[in-house]
């Protein structure tokens, strides 16, 4: 634990980091000029402050409402040392977020009893916040793997491969990072993208895995693999599986109205079902399929080029395009020869 000792007298100083030396495990710092110590305290986190409220340049209150404001220091204790017993002044420094006061002369017994309470409830928020923290990702690991499963699951019944819903998913996140989405956003993309046609589950056989060109009618039921997903995905209350939600409803959507299931029109589609549409059917041409031979690279490009305001988001396609390198990594990262159906880890 650190404590973090402020007092523009040296003798105080002093005196206070030698009291906090019979705390084992206890280190503490020692600063004359409470600009220094907030300088300190960005690149190093205290577990206890200990402030005089008569200063220089900088009254204890300035300084823990300077100290307040770094992030993530909203709960660590502060202790001010004032000889003013003035009740403004202490429910100023309390609505400026100091924890607690010591009044000057200070007593040695009394500020080691307020220190070692005030670690000891530091200590103790550490370790919920610590358990918090696990507890988190466990579950955020666990709804991986349910997704995975559910992945998987979708595929036994899906012709196209393991390989096709990587792919996609990367050049996904590649139009996201081009059009400058937070890397948050892009991630969130890469992990729902995968998703987009598990509702395929739901279309029979004779359709799903019909080798010729489908009549009207089998398409109408084709179509509905979008719908399907979404009620599939949109039951539950992850804000992944939401967002999976909406990416199998709208990646059918074309920009110009005239897409699937809903008719929706440029930007009255979600964004991430525009990415993904550009993504998903750049990867669909120019893999091989059980019924097709894989287009070559230029054709693709041009398809997606004339597609631009009518099929795909012309925005979307630039930022595909923007850097065609990235693209080819990720075509020759995830060969199909490369990869087991099922093999389906995304990073
Ligand atoms: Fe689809
Ligand atoms: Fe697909």
């Amino acid at each position: 634990m650190r404590v973090l000792v402020v007092d523009d007298a040296q003798m105080n100083v002093t005196l206070m980091r030698h009291l906090i030396k019979k705390f084992p495990d206890c280190e503490s710092f020692g600063f004359l000029d409470p600009i220094e110590a907030i300088g300190w305290c960005r690149e190093n986190e205290p577990d206890l402050v200990v402030v005089d409220y008569m200063m220089g340049e900088m009254d204890g209150i300035q300084f823990t409402q300077q100290f307040r404001a770094l992030p993530g220091y909203e709960d660590i204790p502060v202790l001010m040392i004032t000889a003013n017993h003035e009740t403004s002044v202490r429910h100023r420094a309390l609505g400026s977020g100091v924890t607690d006061f010591l009044t000057k002369p200070v007593d040695n017994e009394e500020f080691l009893a307020r220190a070692r309470n005030m670690l000891a409830l530091r200590k103790s928020y550490k370790h919920l916040a610590d358990e918090v923290r696990k507890a988190t990702a466990e579950i955020v690991a666990r709804e991986q793997e349910t997704i995975f499963c559910l992945s998987r699951a979708a595929e036994y019944r899906d012709p196209e491969t393991g390989a096709h819903i990587q792919r996609m998913s990367h050049y996904s996140r590649h139009i996201a990072s081009r059009m400058g989405l937070s890397v948050e956003q892009q991630d969130l993309l890469l992990e729902a993208a995968p998703m987009h046609d598990i509702g395929k589950v739901g279309i029979p056989d004779m359709i799903l895995l019909k080798p010729g060109k489908l009549t009207p009618e089998e398409f109408a039921v084709m179509q509905q693999h979008s719908v399907i997903g979404y009620q599939v995905l949109n039951a539950s209350q992850s804000p992944l599986l939401k967002v999976a939600a909406e990416i199998a409803h709208t990646h059918h959507e074309k920009y110009d109205g005239s897409g699937y299931p809903q008719g929706l029109a440029g930007e009255d589609i979600p964004l991430f079902g525009r990415i993904v549409a550009v993504a998903d059917v750049f990867d669909a041409l120019t893999s091989e399929r059980p019924y097709k031979k894989a287009w070559d690279i230029d054709k693709a490009r041009q398809l997606l080029l004339d597609g631009a305001g009518t099929h795909f988001d012309p925005v979307c396609v630039e930022a595909f395009f923007a850097d065609w390198d990235g693209v080819m990594r990720i075509k020759n990262r995830f060969m199909d020869d490369n990869l087991e159906i099922g093999d389906f880890t995304l990073k």
